[in-house]
């Protein structure tokens, strides 16, 4: 049995109404402890539902998911604990932040799980020091900080739950290129330090391709493929089809190819290195 199990998952918005939308139909794969998996997908495709039913927001009007063997949603006991097991970072979660200092905004998530105040203390310090957040930072209005700064204390807010999976939905969206660096770099570290297992929703090939072991494609509300980056991206014609694409480094090597340059199509940053490494070689460069 895996880690998490998501079978025959089904959903719909508006029931009953003229606006009724069947967001995830049919949906079952499973992930092992200690993955990281990315959830690709058009705008749409189900992605933001999907990953608040993994953390019990939302409960599937049929099928079942499992943590650890255990039906999520079995019981009231069974959702909170997966809410704190689970630990959900929303898209833009910086329009969340509400506390008079960082502390307190990323104090939140500990204190509803009922932990003393010097176990609140502890898990705040050692969040903020995940995410890079001074002590200073902590006292001070989360609103007086940076865009960057505002996110990274909204991730910290989910950190200091230490959650045993952390799902982030769009972690480095409307980030500058260090801002998104560093949001990665930190989700790296967590895993890392926790030994977590990380779900990422994310609209960048890029970061699908070079951070996850495996990759879950969405297609208006079902699982379109899920494999490995190079399973996934050897698929180029089925993403773009479904708007969807391959990495930037992937486009090169095949305009390289297509110049007449003998190379391999790659999938992976370390593929990629290697086949340009292998040309200059051969260049005698
Ligand atoms: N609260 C809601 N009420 C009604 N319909 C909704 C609601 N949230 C999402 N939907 C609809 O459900 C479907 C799946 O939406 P969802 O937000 O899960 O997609 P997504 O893959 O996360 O999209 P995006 O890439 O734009 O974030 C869409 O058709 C969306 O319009
Ligand atoms: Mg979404």
């Amino acid at each position: 049995m895996s880690f998490i199990e998501v079978r025959n998952v089904s959903f719909g918005y508006g029931r009953k109404t003229p606006f009724e939308v069947q967001a995830l139909k049919d949906v079952s794969f499973s992930i092992e402890k200690g993955e990281c998996v990315s959830v690709i997908g058009h705008t749409g495709s189900g992605k933001s539902t999907l990953m608040q039913m993994l953390n019990a927001l939302i409960k599937p009007e049929s099928g079942e998911i499992l943590l650890d063997g255990k039906d999520i949603n079995e019981n009231k006991k069974t959702e909170a604990a997966a809410r704190f097991r689970v630990g959900l970072c929303f898209q833009y979660p910086e329009y969340q932040l509400f506390g008079e200092t960082c502390f307190e905004d990323i104090a939140f998530g500990p204190k509803n799980m009922g932990l003393h105040e010097d176990e609140i203390k502890r898990r705040v310090s050692l969040a903020a020091d995940f995410v890079g957040l001074s002590k200073e930072k902590l006292s001070a209005s989360p609103f007086d900080l940076s865009g960057g700064q505002k996110r990274r204390c909204a991730i910290a807010g989910v950190m200091a739950m230490l959650p045993e999976v952390l799902i982030l939905d769009e972690p480095t969206a409307g980030l500058d290129p260090s801002g998104r660096d560093r949001v990665l770099e930190i989700i790296k570290k967590y895993r890392e330090n926790t030994g977590a297992t990380v779900i990422l929703v994310t609209h960048s090939m890029e970061i699908a391709a070079c951070v996850s072991d495996r990759i879950l494609v969405l297609r208006k509300g079902e699982v379109a493929c899920f494999g490995t980056p190079s399973e996934i991206f050897s698929r180029g014609e089925e993403l773009i089809e479904m708007g969807l694409n391959v990495p930037s480094f992937t486009k090169i090597i095949i305009a390289l190819k297509k110049k007449g340059f003998d190379v391999n199509e790659v999938y992976t940053i370390d593929d990629a290195a290697s086949e340009i490494k292998k040309l200059l070689k051969g260049a005698g460069v």
